[in-house]
């Protein structure tokens, strides 16, 4: 992994939700470096005392331009400063960070779920399969239609499915419920979102071998014996991988404010052995919060 510390210029920035905001940053190094599922680290100094350090998966990656944009919601003083940067200011990056989305070589269909801010952990895999050939489905919850991701920022070539909590767009109901459907059209699947969320789907993808009665793309390969956990190869044959929302400190594997539990029992930093990682090597129960 080749991670730098990049002076990144803002070239747009706009509200596109109520709350939630879209900023394209021109950063070469990192438009090129980054795969689907990797992050950046803000590490601008001080503000009138404040110091802002917020990691952002990289939403969208233009190789052509060497443009990147992040996606965020204006939670605090922190994010509420990027909103007020303009046109020309720069802010400092270091990046590509974390491990990326393992796409295996075979899968033609792959589902993407989201929930809500989610989006900007999975909308970048999108650009990536399309441009490799792949058929993607995307399933996006959000508690309303005021928080819907606009279908207008998305590839064409998607099938873009909404479900909405109080059912004002699309289903009515949770996200989840609508991934029996694909499930056995989708080859492998990738989430990002609430852990209320991940945990469901992690659940949901444990029975699909059962239910659809299919070898999984791991027993074709060999019994999916021989590849560590956590190893690029484990997580292509993996069906869900998820990408985890972590509160970070230093991002770079050093604090260990971002842990979670593996199901062997070993701790997994976010920042460093994720934020990607597949759902079966977590442990689930108590993810509910
Ligand atoms: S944020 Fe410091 S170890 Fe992950």
């Amino acid at each position: 992994m080749t991670m730098r510390l990049a002076a990144a210029e803002l070239v747009e920035s706009r509200e596109i939700l109520p709350g939630q905001w879209l900023q394209a940053y021109h950063a070469p190094t990192i438009a090129s470096g980054s795969r689907a599922g990797q992050f950046v680290h803000v590490r601008t100094g001080d503000f009138s005392g404040m110091v802002l350090r917020r990691p952002f998966s990289v939403n969208t990656a233009d190789l052509a331009t060497g443009v990147i944009t992040i996606h965020f919601r204006v939670i605090g003083r922190g994010t509420e400063w990027f909103t007020r940067l303009r046109a020309g200011d720069e802010i400092d990056l270091l990046g590509p960070l974390g491990r990326p989305f393992e796409v295996d070589p075979r899968s033609r269909h792959l589902l993407l779920v989201a929930g809500g801010l989610g989006m900007a952990g999975v909308r970048m895999l999108a650009d990536e399969a399309i441009r490799d050939g792949r058929q993607v489905t995307l399933l996006f919850g959000a508690a309303s239609s005021r928080e819907v991701y606009p279908s207008s920022l998305l590839p064409d070539e998607i099938e873009y499915v909404v479900a909405t909590d109080d059912g004002s767009l699309g289903h009515h109901g949770f996200v989840t419920d609508l991934v029996p459907e694909y499930e056995a059209w989708a080859d492998q699947a990738f989430a990002c979102g609430p852990s209320a969320m991940l945990a469901a789907l992690a659940r949901q993808a444990e029975g699909r071998r059962g239910r659809l009665g299919v070898a999984s793309l791991g027993r074709k390969r060999g019994g999916g014996r021989g590849d560590p956990a956590g190893s690029p190869a484990a997580r292509r044959k993996a069906f869900l991988q998820v990408s985890m929302e972590q509160n970070m400190g230093c991002a770079v594997g050093a604090c260990l404010g971002c842990v979670v539990m593996s199901t062997s029992g070993v701790p997994q930093r976010v920042c460093r052995e994720g934020p990607v990682f597949a759902a079966e090597e977590l442990v689930w129960e108590g993810a509910w919060s």
